[in-house]
């Protein structure tokens, strides 16, 4: 694995990610444990951010304390990446978030951008892209673009599971982004799905699945 990959390997990111490939994991559910392991990814992504001090009066004295000393935006890929956005906010609920908006052309497997909202002017110092689905990299390595060319310095991706493939485009465009993930998956099919994988991600999130094709 190129060394800006990080796997969690908490044990209950195990137990977690095993239900989201459950087929017979309904909408319902999935939802939950799409939150779950983006609270834990959440966490590992953030542990290096800068902190400074900061000075507060508790109930019986003063004390020298810190504060976050990065300004961070959360940037989720439209659809499935807006399922995790809660629980991130979780953890950094002062984080700006900025949209994009992108499908995959079912039949070249291309991204198509059909929303990006990133303002003019100070971009944050640190990006978190949040899409669960890293497949052949395309989007990731769209949206990794747009971010770079709005200024951020230090982009990061999250994403639930990953194929080598889309790792290795990622690194080979882009060796400086972070790349934290719950599972990585053996390869793609020939319809460049993520096997194992969990299905249509955007498709479980949102119960628009035609039933027993997932
Ligand atoms: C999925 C997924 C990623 C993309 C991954 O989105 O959420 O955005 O495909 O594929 P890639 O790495 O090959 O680019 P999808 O096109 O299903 O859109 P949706 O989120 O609206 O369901």
């Amino acid at each position: 694995m190129p060394p800006g990959v990080q796997q969690l390997s908490h044990p209950l990111a195990a137990h977690h990610l095993t239900i989201l490939r459950d087929k017979e994991t309904p909408s319902t559910v999935f939802r939950l444990q799409v939150q779950r392991l983006s609270m834990l990814l959440a966490v590992s992504a953030t542990a290096d951010l800068r902190l400074r001090p900061h000075h507060v009066h508790t109930p019986l004295v003063p004390f020298e304390g810190q504060t976050l000393d990065a300004r961070v935006a959360i940037v989720p890929i439209l659809r499935a990446g807006l399922s995790m956005v809660e629980p991130v906010l979780q953890l950094l609920p002062e984080a700006e978030v900025r949209h994009l908006g992108m499908y995959r052309d079912e039949a070249t497997a291309q991204p198509v951008e059909y929303y990006r909202k990133l303002p003019e002017g100070r971009a944050p110092d640190v990006a978190l892209i949040l899409d669960p689905m890293l497949a052949t990299g395309g989007s990731i390595r769209m949206a990794v673009a747009a971010l770079k060319r709005w200024g951020v310095p230090d982009v990061r991706v999250l994403s639930l599971i990953a194929a080598p493939e889309g790792i290795a485009l990622l690194h080979a465009e882009a060796p400086e982004v972070r790349l934290y993930v719950a599972g990585i998956d053996q390869c793609l099919n020939e319809h460049k799905f993520i096997v194992p994988g969990l299905g249509d991600a955007g498709d479980r999130i949102f119960n628009t699945a035609p039933g027993e094709e997932i």
